[in-house]
């Protein structure tokens, strides 16, 4: 039995996500029980039609340069570290995209351009129409409010000196979208009860739970302002895996209750399989196939997806890959020539030494990066 399979044994399963993501009519919400008003401030119908997220040709690049006086007395030249590098989806509302990939290939950077925590270096994120570089603008202000990022680590993430109700309450005081201390205690107390606490815990700190209840918390604060977007990086990778489950449980049903958008990202294909309706692989900063889950899954086109698919592990009490993932992922201070996975690809040939693919879009919708796909090598 695959980790998948295993995995899915925890996972309550309901209705299936669709292919192509969920109605736009799901993602209708709600007034709040709690008089909250909605943190719009359109005053015309939204076009549900249209994504909720474009993310348009982005790139990040960090400057590692050693200091300016070891540059000029050690004649060191300037380094530069493209961690994302010309990627492009969009999100439907309603939709989840899971993005996948090895360590450093970039998920978390591009997790951070879509929430503003990033400035790209290049290319634009909009978010419902709006250009995410125009958070500053008054505008843009009452934009923030409707996106929110669930961090890896529910440890770090949450201020160990405040209570709970302060962690919660702290959203709906920056983001101002509601007033009044009784309506935000109600409100607190009714968001501990939807992730599964209980609104004793308000008075408690966050030494006080476990991990997956920290990790509740989080999602609990990410909440508060009622946004439609979520970006969750790694959310579950620091728990158990039966805890892992029944966070995952509770995102989901959080997601339909609520019609919320979700960027989730894992290392884990396992996760990913239950939670995505579509599925970004990333390669050394690029998306090298982005096609719905069960495509993905069931016909995995780009060799690097194939292996990582060949790498899920077996669960006969070893913890063994059926085939462990080949080689090391390269410097991304000194990537290889071309297409940057050809070192470790069994199918390279000399053009992907030289020429870079570009993604193309397949007759299903689907887009891969790979010559010998695009030239139909066997
Ligand atoms: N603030 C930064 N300054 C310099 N380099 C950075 C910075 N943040 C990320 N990087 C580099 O950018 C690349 C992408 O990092 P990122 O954290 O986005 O990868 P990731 O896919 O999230 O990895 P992981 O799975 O380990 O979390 C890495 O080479 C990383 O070292
Ligand atoms: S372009 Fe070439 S090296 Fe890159 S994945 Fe395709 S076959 Fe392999
Ligand atoms: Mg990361």
């Amino acid at each position: 039995m695959s980790l998948i399979e295993r995995f899915g044994e925890h996972i309550e399963r309901g209705r299936e996500p669709s292919e192509s993501g969920r109605d736009p009519s799901e993602s209708g919400r709600e007034p709040s029980e709690s008089g909250h008003e909605p943190s719009s401030p359109s005053t015309t119908a939204p076009n549900t039609a249209a994504p909720l997220v474009v993310v348009d040709a982005i790139a990040k690049t960090f400057d590692v340069s050693p200091p300016w006086l070891n540059r000029i007395l050690e004649g060191k030249p300037r380094l530069l570290l493209h961690a994302v590098d010309d990627v492009s989806f969009e999100i439907a509302r309603g939709e989840t995209l899971a993005l996948v990939g090895e360590s450093g290939c970039g998920k978390s950077t591009i997790a951070r351009m879509l929430v503003g925590l990033y400035k790209p270096s290049r290319g634009q994120v909009r978010f419902d129409g709006v250009d995410l570089s125009e958070l500053g603008s008054p505008a843009g202000r009452q934009m923030r409010s409707r996106l929110q990022m669930i961090f890896q680590d529910p440890y770090a993430s949450l201020n160990p000196r405040w209570k709970v109700a302060d962690i919660i309450a702290e959203p709906i005081r920056v983001h101002r979208t509601m007033s009044g201390k009784d309506a935000i205690a109600a409100r607190i107390e009714a968001l501990l009860k939807q992730v599964g606490l209980s609104g004793a815990d308000a008075a408690k700190y966050p030494h006080q739970f476990s991990g997956g209840q920290r990790q509740r918390l989080s999602i609990a604060r990410a909440l508060a302002s009622r946004p439609e977007f979520l970006v969750c990086d790694e959310p579950t990778s620091a728990l158990d895996v039966s805890v892992q489950a029944q966070v995952l449980n509770l995102m989901r049903d959080i997601q339909r209750a609520d019609g919320l958008t979700y960027l989730f990202i894992s290392h884990n294909l396992a996760v990913v399989n239950h939670v995505a309706d579509r599925v970004g692989v990333m390669y050394l900063g690029r998306i090298v196939e982005l096609a719905p889950k069960r495509r993905l899954f069931e016909m995995p086109q780009h060799p690097y997806t194939r292996m990582l698919l060949d790498a899920i592990p077996v669960i006969d009490g070893s913890g063994q890959m059926r085939t462990a993932v080949s080689g090391e992922v390269p410097n991304p201070l000194n990537p290889p020539s071309g297409c940057t996975f050809h070192p470790r690809c069994p199918l390279a040939r000399e053009r992907c030494r030289s020429e870079r693919p570009l993604l193309r879009q397949s007759a299903d919708g689907s887009q891969v990066a790979c010559h010998a796909i695009e030239e139909n090598w066997s």
